[in-house]
Order: structure tokens, then sequence, then C-alpha cells
């Protein structure tokens, strides 16, 4: 395992990369409404990239079709954009990527189409208080797992489950970089964080069970028992007695 520690000059880079993503998954709140299709939500993500003269990581990346990932209700992630319309009722879970100068963020947001029921919402919000709890760790001299270990607490205590298919991870001038870690784990295990080091922090979080499918496209990644399911992410920066969330504005 190689964690990369950033410099600063490299640092400065991923907060533009980072303020530039947060900015365009903030927009989104705007356009995502009952009877939008999520290939129209694709095409708006493909022009905010253009007018900020970035590129998305996601493209091509293993051969994914797409700038963005977007799954509705029980997809988890790596859903592929298309022509399906969204209904008020639905969550839909929107994953991004920015590369800025040659640096990378990742980070992800889960959507209410107009209003949703208290289950969902309820997932929607312990998702995004799991990744908050699992950043509070993520400062020097921490263990890496203490991480994990915060957000599966969060999640388990909400009495929903973390999905355990797919991992967090280092990022920055590849998508993919060392530590790649799960969502769960044991305090104090791990490598020892140290500023400078960035990682994209993405808790999936099921109402149901954590077990995974994967559709036929080879991509989309569903709840088998397909129940919703809910995805917050941001890249954030460890520093010294704190850290910093670098994909929000
Ligand atoms: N946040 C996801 C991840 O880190 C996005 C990858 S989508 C892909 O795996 F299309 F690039 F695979
Ligand atoms: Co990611």
């Amino acid at each position: 395992m190689n964690i990369i520690i950033k410099t600063d000059k490299e640092i400065a880079l991923m907060r533009v990369s980072g303020k530039i993503l947060g900015q365009i998954l903030l927009s989104l709140k705007d356009i995502i409404e009952d009877g939008i299709t999520t290939s129209d939500i694709e095409i708006f993500i493909r022009k905010q990239l253009k007018r900020n003269k970035v590129k998305s990581p996601f493209l091509g990346y293993h051969g994914y079709p797409a700038a963005s990932c977007i799954s509705v209700n029980e997809e988890i992630v790596h859903g592929i954009p298309s022509n399906k319309k969204l209904c008020e009722g639905d969550i839909v879970s929107v994953d991004l990527g920015v590369i800025y100068k040659g640096f990378i963020t990742d980070a992800a947001r889960t959507f209410p189409v107009g209003n949703i029921d208290k289950a969902a919402e309820n997932l929607i919000s312990k998702t995004k208080e799991s990744f908050i709890n699992g950043a509070k760790m993520a400062v020097q001299g921490n263990h890496l797992y203490d991480i994990s270990y915060a957000i599966q607490n969060t999640i388990e205590k909400a009495g929903l489950f973390l999905v355990r298919d797919f991992v967090s991870h280092g990022t920055g001038k590849k998508l993919h970089e060392d530590p790649s870690f799960t969502n769960f784990g044991t305090q104090g295990t791990g490598p020892v964080l140290k500023k400078g080091m960035t990682l994209a922090i993405e808790p999936m979080v099921t109402i149901g069970d954590f077990n995974v499918k994967i559709r036929d496209d080879g991509w989309t990644a569903v709840t088998a028992d397909n129940s919703l399911s809910a995805h917050y992410e941001n890249t954030v920066l460890i520093l010294e007695n704190t850290f910093e969330i670098l994909t929000e504005i």
C-alpha cells in the first residue's frame, strides 16, 4: 500500500476541482423533479463540466459510458444514465468526479424527487450523518478504520444496513488510489492517517439487506431485495487536528 501525501500545490488544485464538483452537485437540486430522465441529468452535468473546462474521470473508466453515475431507488451505485423518467417519491443518487489540471475529486449525493416518504427521508439523512461521523475521524494520527467504524456504528444504531461490496478509497492523480477501505471495520486498525492524504469516503446504505446484485448491463448495482439505497460521498483532506471537505461549497 502506498498512500500518496499531496503537496500544498496539489492540494490547491484539488480544492479547485472539489469546488467545481460541489457547485455542480448543489445545482442538481434545482433540476431534479418529476418527469426528468436520468440522461437529462447527465446532459446537464456534461454542460456544467464543459462550462468549467474540466473533464470527467468516470467517462471511459473501465469502459464506463457516462460522466456521471445515476442510481434510482433500489439502485445503489453505477447506474448508467438512460431515458428512465424520475417520479415523485423516488430517490436518486448522483455520483460525479471532476479532473482539474490532472487532479481528481469524487463525490455523491442522494436527492429526493418531490415529496418522499419518511423511511426514504430517514435513509438519506442517516447516510449523510454516517459520512459526517466518519469524516470527523479523518485527522492526522487516527487509524484508517476509525473512519469506517464511525460510519458502521451510525448506520447500525439507526437500524439500517451498510453495503459491503463497495469501498471508499484514496483519490488524487488517479480516481482510485490507495488505500481502498471498507465502510465498516475495527477502531484502531489500518494505517495511521497523515496530513495531506485525500480520501473519497463514500458510505452506501440500504433499508433492507446489504446484499447486492449487478444488472445485465454489467454496471448497475442494486439491492438483492429491491429495498431503497442511498449514497453520500465527499473527497476529504486530512489535516493535523481537523479535516477539510473538498467537495462542498
Ligand atoms: N464514486 C465511484 C467510485 O469511486 C464512481 C466510480 S464510477 C465509474 O467507484 F464509472 F467510474 F466506475
Ligand atoms: Co468514489
